[in-house]
């Protein structure tokens, strides 16, 4: 495939100035040649469209159309920050208005499988915001109907893109810690204090944190094959924006165990009451959130996976471990949406599949029937894997 360097191509696509920075993480090979550019809804005008639209905005594969919300003040005030010509307050009214391709799912959790399939009816491609519908054979029945449709669909998040991934996965493969054995991965805060969905029935510190550690964990040591789990309400009442004082319905405190076959097992912990000196961002941290151990070395990612800071690989009895990849390089976690619109603009496939965010939502689903039965939970699903030879 011809190749043209970056510099090159940014002069090609006219995004040198103000959008190199986000233009460099897209790769060239269709650019220049004429792609057309992917028209993008957004739906759900909240906390992490502040992240998306900035993204999307300078992605030079995406044209923003519209973007929707219940609340039609943040709908507005979004698409006047963001110059987006159109804005709706029902998603009726988004299908049937400015014509586009990709519709953007930023709604609360217990939303998303109901607005996903909503919109592959209406011919739409979709990219959603975990998890990608509320239950794993709803989420199999999108994306059956989507392949049905000649659609596609894919679910965040997009930690698989990191390059510290990729030197995760590349290590494994080459078989630098030797045969892999055990990993173990975390993620919390102390909850967010703006939503009720979060702690309402749907919600839950699994899909909106621990997430993240699945994709990552499965994606580094394979499909799962059983999980066992233990989850709990610690904090049974809490104080929320938008509902005010409210009970909390589901999980905010999750141990899961997991099986990836061949003897090797993984442990994932998340939860909504994690102090954390780094704060949510996790800028400054110095300790891993991921550790990996073989029988011939151990690696361990620092920062969060969404956000990582580098990675220390030991494989010496005598040296100090070395520490890789403390660039993050175009990496950022709210790029699946822009990542996802130039692969339906250039046909260039993403690490990020259908497959292993319904493979990571049934682990979820398989974890909370554990932790309510006490039982190791076979797993069904599965997706191609190595991601990354
Ligand atoms: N906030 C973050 O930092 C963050 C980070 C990563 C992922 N996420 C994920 O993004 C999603 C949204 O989270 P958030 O923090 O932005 O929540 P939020 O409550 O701030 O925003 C959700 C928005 O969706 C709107 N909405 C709900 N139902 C709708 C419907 N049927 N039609 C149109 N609009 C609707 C709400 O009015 C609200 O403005 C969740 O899945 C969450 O897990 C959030």
């Amino acid at each position: 495939m011809h190749r043209i360097d970056r510099a090159s191509f940014l002069q090609q696509v006219g995004v040198l100035g103000a959008g190199a920075a986000m233009a460099s993480a897209f790769t060239p090979e269709k650019a220049g040649t004429g792609f057309k550019k992917i028209r993008v809804a957004v739906i759900g005008c909240g906390s992490v469209s502040n992240m998306y639209l900035p993204h999307l905005s300078k992605c030079p594969y995406v044209d923003m159309v519209s973007v929707c919300d219940i609340r039609p003040e943040r709908a507005r005030a979004q698409g006047e920050k963001f110059r987006i010509p159109h804005q709706y307050n029902h998603i009726d009214a988004q299908l049937a208005g400015a014509p586009f391709e990709l519709m953007v799912n930023l709604t609360n959790m217990q939303e998303h499988g109901r607005l996903n399939k909503q919109a592959l009816l209406a011919g739409k491609h979709v990219w959603s915001e975990k998890p990608m519908a509320n239950t794993y054979a709803e989420g199999r029945a999108l994306l059956d109907l989507a392949t049905s449709m000649g659609l596609r669909i894919w679910g965040a998040p997009a930690v698989v893109n990191s390059p510290q991934f990729a030197l995760m996965a590349r290590s494994i493969q080459e078989g630098k810690l030797g045969r892999v054995a055990a990993a173990h991965a975390h993620y919390g805060h102390t909850g967010p204090g703006w939503s009720a969905f979060f702690y309402e029935k749907g919600g839950g510190s699994l899909p909106d944190l621990g997430v993240y550690n699945l994709a990552t964990l499965s994606g580094l040591l394979g499909p799962v094959k059983s999980v066992m789990a233990m989850t709990s309400i610690l904090t049974l009442e809490r104080k929320v924006d938008d509902k005010g004082a409210i009970r909390v319905e589901a999980e905010d405190n999750a141990m899961v165990l997991m099986d990836h076959g061949g003897g090797v097992l993984s442990h994932v912990q998340c939860g909504f009451n994690y102090f954390d000196p780094y704060g949510h961002e996790g800028k400054g941290q110095e300790k891993p959130t991921i550790s990996i151990w073989g029988t011939a070395g151990n690696m361990a990612l620092i920062g969060y996976d969404w956000a990582p800071l580098g990675v220390d690989l030991a494989t010496s009895w005598t040296e100090p471990a070395k520490r890789l990849s403390t660039d993050a390089e175009s990496y950022a976690w709210e790029q699946g949406a822009s990542v996802v619109a130039e692969c339906l603009a250039t046909g260039k496939e993403p690490l990020i599949t259908a497959n292993h965010a319904l493979h990571v939502l049934e682990i979820i689903e398989a974890a909370r029937a554990s932790g309510q039965n006490g039982q190791r939970i076979q797993l069904k699903s599965s997706f191609a894997w190595p991601l990354i030879r």
